[in-house]
Formats: C-alpha cells, sequence, structure tokens
C-alpha cells in the first residue's frame, strides 16, 4: 500500500483520498455533521451554491456555509466558521459549502479519486482509520493550501493522519509524507502549529482565533465525511 502526501492539490488519484483543509473548510464539514446535518454538498462556485436553493424554501431545508477571504459570501446562511457551525442545530437540513480552497481540492480530487474523505484535526483517527478500510493501492492526502500557497496547517495535519495510517499498517511513503512527518514532529503541538501558520494568523487579525483553536482539537469527531459525485447531483456539486 502506497501513501503520499500532496503539499497542493493536483490531480490524479488512482484510489482513496483525504482532502485536508483544517483552516476551516473540512473542520467546518465536520462541525456541520456533529450538529446533525444530513447530507454536504460541495459546489465549485457560490453561484451553484445560490441556485441550489428551492424558491420560497422558508423551512431552509438547504442552508448555504461558505467564506471568500475568510467572509461570509452575501446571501449565504453561514460563513465557514466551525465554532458558528458547533453552536446550530442542522437536524434535517443539507448544508450546502463553497470556500475558498477546501471545496476546490474536493472537486479535483473527485475528478480521478475512487473515495475522497474530507479529514480534518477533529477527525484525524476515524478519517484515517476510514480510509485504510476502503483503500486497495493508494491513499492520498491533499493539503488545500490557501490560494495556492502550502499551508502549515495542512501539512501538520497530513502528518498527524500519517501518522495514524502508519499504526494501521504497512505502508510506502513519498517525501511528501515524509515532509508532513516532519513538520508533525517539530512544529510544537497543535495549537502552536496552526496558529503559527499564515491562514492561522490571518484568521486571529480577522477575529476568528477561536475557529483556530477548535480546529486544533485532535480526535474528537469520529464522523467522516465521504463525497460522492451522485449521478443525479447538479452540476459542480459534490
Ligand atoms: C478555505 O476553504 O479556503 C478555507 O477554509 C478558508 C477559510 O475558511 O478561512
Amino acid at each position: 500500500m502506497r501513501l503520499r502526501v500532496d503539499l497542493l492539490p493536483h490531480g490524479g488519484y488512482p484510489d482513496v483520498v483525504l482532502v485536508v483543509d483544517v483552516l476551516r473548510a473540512t473542520t467546518t464539514a465536520v462541525a456541520y455533521l456533529e450538529r446533525g446535518a444530513e447530507g454536504l454538498l460541495l459546489t465549485r462556485t457560490p453561484d451553484v451554491a445560490l441556485a441550489l436553493r428551492p424558491e420560497g424554501d422558508e423551512g431552509r431545508s438547504l442552508v448555504l456555509g461558505g467564506e471568500r477571504g475568510g467572509l461570509p459570501i452575501p446571501g449565504f446562511d453561514f460563513g465557514n466558521s466551525p465554532v458558528e457551525a458547533a453552536a446550530q442545530n442542522f437536524t434535517g437540513k443539507t448544508v450546502v459549502m463553497n470556500t475558498t480552497n477546501g471545496t476546490d481540492a474536493a472537486h479535483t480530487a473527485a475528478q480521478t479519486g475512487k473515495h475522497v474523505l474530507l479529514a480534518s484535526l477533529t477527525n484525524a483517527h476515524a478519517a484515517a482509520r476510514r480510509a485504510r478500510s476502503l483503500a486497495t493501492e493508494e491513499i492520498a492526502i491533499v493539503c488545500a493550501g490557501t490560494d495556492a500557497h502550502v499551508g502549515l496547517e495542512d501539512v501538520y495535519a497530513a502528518g498527524v493522519l500519517a501518522e495514524y495510517l502508519l499504526a494501521l499498517g504497512e505502508f510506502s511513503i513519498d517525501d511528501g509524507a515524509r515532509i508532513a512527518l516532519t513538520i508533525r514532529r517539530n512544529a510544537g503541538n497543535p495549537i502552536e502549529a496552526l496558529s503559527s501558520s499564515a491562514h492561522g494568523e490571518r484568521l486571529g487579525g480577522l477575529g476568528l482565533g477561536e475557529d483556530v483553536r477548535y480546529a486544533a482539537q485532535v480526535s474528537t469527531s469520529t464522523l467522516v465525511p465521504v463525497l460522492a459525485a451522485e449521478a443525479d447531483a447538479p452540476e459542480g456539486t459534490l
């Protein structure tokens, strides 16, 4: 079994893909499920998300969450804050997400990956176990990064996932995995690593430091979003 870590998404995944966007898309996706969401749809663009909302859907069976530049998208119900998501009740609702990097990374993974799972620090152990149970030849951990720049927080989380996977079985690992494991072992504890990342600092500057602290919790959830390009799903959704 091969294990690889892509420090940024680039596609060509033959088997299982763990998409990581710790600050904040995959952390928030897990929080939606923890708070009862029945489903997640990840769109390519905000317009696809807005078009999904049925006319006069006062019941808001479909809620929209996402951000640009870390701030909520106009017309959406929520931003991309896991702390905000964790304070709501999403029972009976489907959450449609569109974010700057995380949802794009998921779509890139879904172009070739057989199984696309969303991983964060909060569901790391469960995500590693689920990936190991599904994989037959390779597990790729894909770091979303931020605006096409490698994100320390995602590489750190990839190192945590890699450690869990190596404890579950034999893997041949690539240099990306070696880099992620080195970062994991040298960047301090999760709070230190996430807070010292460029995106963690940017979120702190926006007054969203609580999201960074929330995202630094390790394996507090056993829920793992598994995405499938539904045959009848609207164009551009997962
Ligand atoms: C992303 O998807 O780019 C990030 O989650 C951005 C954010 O929410 O701060």
